[in-house]
């Protein structure tokens, strides 16, 4: 078992490197694109970035002058097994190759990129006895060294991770594209004090950002959310902004509980009567999730501010018919 667990390691270990000297040792249109897109070369070296080439065998050749056998190779993701005839492919062909290590820096699998806008536009290593997604944070072997003061930024993509790290931000993580699991949150809650949910500023960011809150509620108490402008990731942001804006996204990072009011806001034209109510109940519900009353009276004073719904019609919608007394 644990000798099976090494092999998985070499070989993965192995495709990274020969990934990488693909990448770096000549002209290609991977390291083009990379470089156009503001990766330096050493951002390419920390995170062991790499090219697959435009070529059915030449990884699964390389493995096999190795010394490892197809079937090996097979079980560690690289390669396929021809249905028709006899023999194997690589499975990564003319992408952009992200390793993705461990919490000890193995190398457990990949992420690939393709270098136009042709579909599936990423592809992964399948899931395998050493290579779990829904346990697994892109970057977390990195942000865990580097969390000054126990944040970390949680992002969508691989790009994302490593334009904020170029930029300074080395606590940042990302899930392989999947939404977040339990596992994913314990991960973050053994590592981290406070979690920076910033998700793209699109429809699919904004339900991953209210899944992800859902899930962590329970898990994690201290969380926070930078929301981006629209059609904006991390990447986009921090590349036409730059880092300070970066830095001051997270200093203003909002509660969960802030943001869903913003939500709510955004919802309502607020032009008819029939708007401001039903923005009034939606914060009303809102406010009611809160558990500590203190809490629940000061965004109750905050929302009197902002929608000059009064704070009394508030806290009666909160609790009911009565305002409660004690
Ligand atoms: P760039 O377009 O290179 O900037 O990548 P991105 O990270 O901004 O991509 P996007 O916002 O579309 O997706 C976020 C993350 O979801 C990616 O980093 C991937 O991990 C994952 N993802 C996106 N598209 C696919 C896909 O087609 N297949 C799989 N398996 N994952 C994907
Ligand atoms: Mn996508
Ligand atoms: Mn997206
Ligand atoms: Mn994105
Ligand atoms: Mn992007």
């Amino acid at each position: 078992k644990l000798k099976k667990q090494q092999l998985y390691y070499e070989v993965n270990k192995l495709a990274g490197r020969f990934f990488y000297n693909n990448l770096v040792q000549r002209k290609n249109p991977a390291l083009e694109y990379i470089l156009k897109r503001g990766l330096t070369t050493r951002t390419i070296k920390s995170f062991g970035l790499g090219y697959a080439l435009n070529n059915w065998d030449d990884l699964l050749n390389h493995l096999k002058k190795e010394g490892y056998k197809e079937e090996e190779i097979e079980k560690c993701g690289l390669i396929i097994k021809n249905k028709q005839k006899d023999g194997y492919y690589n499975r990564f062909r003319n992408r952009i190759m992200f390793p993705i290590f461990d919490i000890r820096g193995n190398v457990i699998g990949f992420g690939g990129r393709v270098l136009d806008d042709s579909l599936p536009k990423y592809l992964n290593s399948p899931e395998t006895a050493y290579f779990n997604k829904s346990e697994t944070l892109y970057g977390l072997n990195i942000a865990r060294k580097n969390c000054e003061n126990g944040q970390v930024v949680l992002v969508e993509g691989y790009m994302d991770v490593i334009a904020l790290h170029q930029q300074g931000f080395k606590n940042v993580v990302a899930t392989l594209g999947t939404s977040l699991t339990k596992g994913h949150g314990l991960l973050l809650k053994k590592y981290f004090d406070q979690i920076i949910l910033c998700f793209d500023g699109d429809s699919a960011g904004t339900k991953a950002t209210l899944r992800s809150l859902e899930l962590l509620q329970n898990v994690h108490k201290n969380i926070k959310i930078i929301l981006l402008p629209k059609g904006v990731d991390p990447d986009d942001f921090i590349k036409k902004e730059g880092k300070n804006a970066f830095q001051r996204k997270i200093n203003e990072a909002v509660s969960a509980i802030d943001y869903k009011i913003y939500l709510a806001q955004q919802k309502y034209s607020l032009n008819t009567m029939e708007d401001q109510i039903n923005l009034g109940k939606e914060i009303a519900s809102i406010i009611k999730e809160i558990d500590s009353p203190i809490e629940q009276e000061a965004y109750i004073k905050k929302i009197e501010e902002k929608t000059g719904i009064s704070k009394d019609a508030i806290t009666r919608e909160v609790y009911g018919r009565k305002p409660a007394t004690d």
